[in-house]
């Protein structure tokens, strides 16, 4: 499939061949220096030619001159030579017509790089710890992880989505405690995840109490969790039914939540199937002589990559969270191979991963550099009303139901249907967060609000999803097919063409960048330049049958790339709204 700049870099490359000998100029070479002038009357491509006076050895005039003379093309329908620059405007009318039909061709594929195909990506997010709140803060990790799967997906890559659930710690010990002083079983089993961390809060802060209370910090209940958690791990059945129930209770919550976004790992290895992993993994190190002893603990020093200790064993000799990321590293690269294993966590853990990536690299491991980090900025709400019962945090589901709850009251004024109205509740509601969640560069801080998050006048996920389900209701009046036809296109037709052309490109972007975000302001770029389109040119009604058919294939066409791209950032695209 041929995007703008690849189809004109090749024709440049060509024509530079002709006119100053071959293999100076790969198409490659000219891609990455063409550019879209950002005042289009310069044309809508250009090419500055300084870049090539010293392959050339001409002045850039020279060059952009004998390029413009070699030129001959039916998509450009002028090609000129200003300044050092070659600026090629494009035909629109021949130009929309090959974008329509590469869509056209290519259906649900149109826009994937397809250079995936027998390669494997390992991607681990969302991770939530069990007893403890799924909040605000996975959000991140949620989407963006998964909208990074979806994207390697559409690249061809064999993804494999893993929920390294943090389902292994002392915490464990207290709940444990906690539970057999305090807890119900009924009153868990009914509410859930919630009724665990209220548990959890409860004993934490009695902890604090008994310290704050003692001379000597001691507390008689954090002696007790340890306890328990040294059982838990010495294989006591009682204590593992215990474990097994809080981490079912807790999946069972965030399943809810991933049915709403419309999530599915592949697998839920959390940190406890590692713990049997770990020695090995300690073993070499310490073999390979990485290991030193700090205090009684054992580190590996990162003093020459100029970061602090690595922590591998506590001076207890228990593991820790870098230990278990490296055992779980090692083992997924047995199990499946991975030609890239992607982490997507806040970046208050950068340091963490920039240091357990480093030991894996230390330890002679060939496959470090397929490890990537992807971090992302802290998100804050505004607006007290969504404060929940757990104090300040916000709950990644009430947030949801919060969204949901208000697009139902809206949707309500229209539909009676109250199933229906539901269906677009979840499908608008979540979309709204997801979409204004992934509008930003996900290293930006985000302060998150619900009101605009769910506007429909802004370029918002109501919005986008308000627009294509716009082109539905047209195709559907429309009552053809449509097919390109040479009837002469305006700007604005010829416009959208070239938005929906540069679509590959932004795929691209994006898994090179691990940047979802240029998804989200992709499918921005596109409903505005259909709407644009929709408001000035009659599409279903126009008189003329050749222009009706063209244009017709240009909503349909928008139609396909929207649906696609929304669906790469986790979103639905209900047909009508
Ligand atoms: N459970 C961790 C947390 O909530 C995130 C785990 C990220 N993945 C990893 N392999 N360390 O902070």
């Amino acid at each position: 499939m041929l995007t703008l700049k690849k189809k004109t870099a090749e024709y440049i490359a060509s024509v530079a061949a002709k006119a100053f000998g071959e293999g100076l100029l790969s198409a490659e070479d000219v891609i990455s220096m063409l550019e879209y002038p950002p005042d289009k009357t310069m044309g809508d491509i250009a090419l500055p030619c300084f870049r090539l006076s010293k392959i050339l050895r001409r002045s850039p005039v020279q060059i952009a001159e004998a390029l413009a003379g070699g030129i001959e093309c039916e998509e450009f329908s002028s090609v000129s030579a200003v300044n050092g620059y070659l600026n090629l405007k494009i035909d629109g009318t021949a130009f929309a017509k090959r974008v329509v039909s590469d869509v056209f061709r290519d259906g649900d594929t149109y826009g994937s790089p397809k250079n995936g195909e027998g390669k494997t990506v390992v991607l681990d997010y969302s991770s939530p710890n069990v007893a403890k709140p799924f909040h605000i803060g996975h959000l991140g990790t949620t989407v963006i992880g998964h909208s990074l799967k979806l994207l390697h997906e559409f690249a061809g890559y064999k993804c494999v989505g893993i929920n390294y659930l943090g389902d292994w710690g002392t915490q464990f010990g207290k709940l444990i405690v906690a539970y057999k002083m305090w807890g119900d079983k009924t009153v868990i089993e009914q509410g859930g995840v919630d009724e665990l961390v209220k548990l959890y809060v409860r004993i934490n802060n009695e902890i604090k109490a008994e310290e704050d209370g003692d001379e000597d910090k001691k507390s008689s209940l954090a002696d007790a969790s340890r306890a328990e958690f040294k059982k838990l791990e010495e294989g006591n059945e009682e204590n593992l039914a215990l474990w097994r129930w809080f981490v079912d209770v807790s999946l069972e919550e965030y399943q809810k939540t991933y049915k709403l976004l419309g999530i599915e790992f592949d697998s839920y290895k959390g940190e406890s199937f590692y713990t049997d992993k770990m020695p090995a993994e300690v073993e070499k190190l310490r073999n390979m002589g990485l290991l030193e002893i700090d205090d009684g603990a054992s580190i590996v020093n990162l003093e020459k990559w100029n970061m602090p200790v690595c922590l591998i064993l506590k001076r207890d000799g228990s593991t820790l969270y870098p230990t278990r990321d490296i055992a779980a590293a090692v083992y997924r690269k047995g199990e499946y191979n991975f030609d890239k294993a992607i982490y997507v966590t806040s970046a208050a853990q950068s340091l963490h991963f920039a240091q357990w990536f480093k030991v894996v690299e230390l330890m002679g491991y060939d496959w470090y550099d397929r490890l990537v980090h992807v971090p992302y900025g802290t998100v804050s709400i505004n607006g007290a009303k969504l404060a929940t019962r757990t104090g300040n945090v916000i709950l990644l589901k009430d947030l949801f139901a919060e969204a949901i709850a208000r697009v139902k009251e809206i949707a309500r004024e229209k539909n009676p249907d109250e199933a229906k109205c539901q269906e677009i509740g979840e499908k608008v509601g979540v979309g709204a967060i997801v979409f204004y969640y992934l509008s930003n560069n996900r290293m930006r801080d985000i302060n998150f609000m619900m009101e605009d998050a769910l506007s429909f006048d802004g370029n918002t996920g109501p919005y986008a999803q308000y627009t294509y389900a716009r082109t539905c209701s047209v195709l559907e009046k429309a009552g053809i097919v449509g097919e390109m036809t040479d009837a002469p296109l305006c700007e604005l037709e010829s416009e959208l063409a070239k938005t929906i052309s540069v679509f590959p490109e932004r795929i691209n972007q994006a898994i090179a960048d691990y940047e979802p975000s240029v998804v989200t302001r992709y499918i921005l770029d596109l409903c505005a330049a259909f709407n644009r389109f929709y408001h000035e040119c009659s599409i279903a009604n126009c008189d003329d049958e050749q222009l009706r058919s063209s244009r017709v294939a240009l909503t349909r066409a928008t139609n396909q790339v929207l649906r696609t791209a929304l669906h790469l950032i986790c979103m639905q695209s209900p047909e009508k709204i």
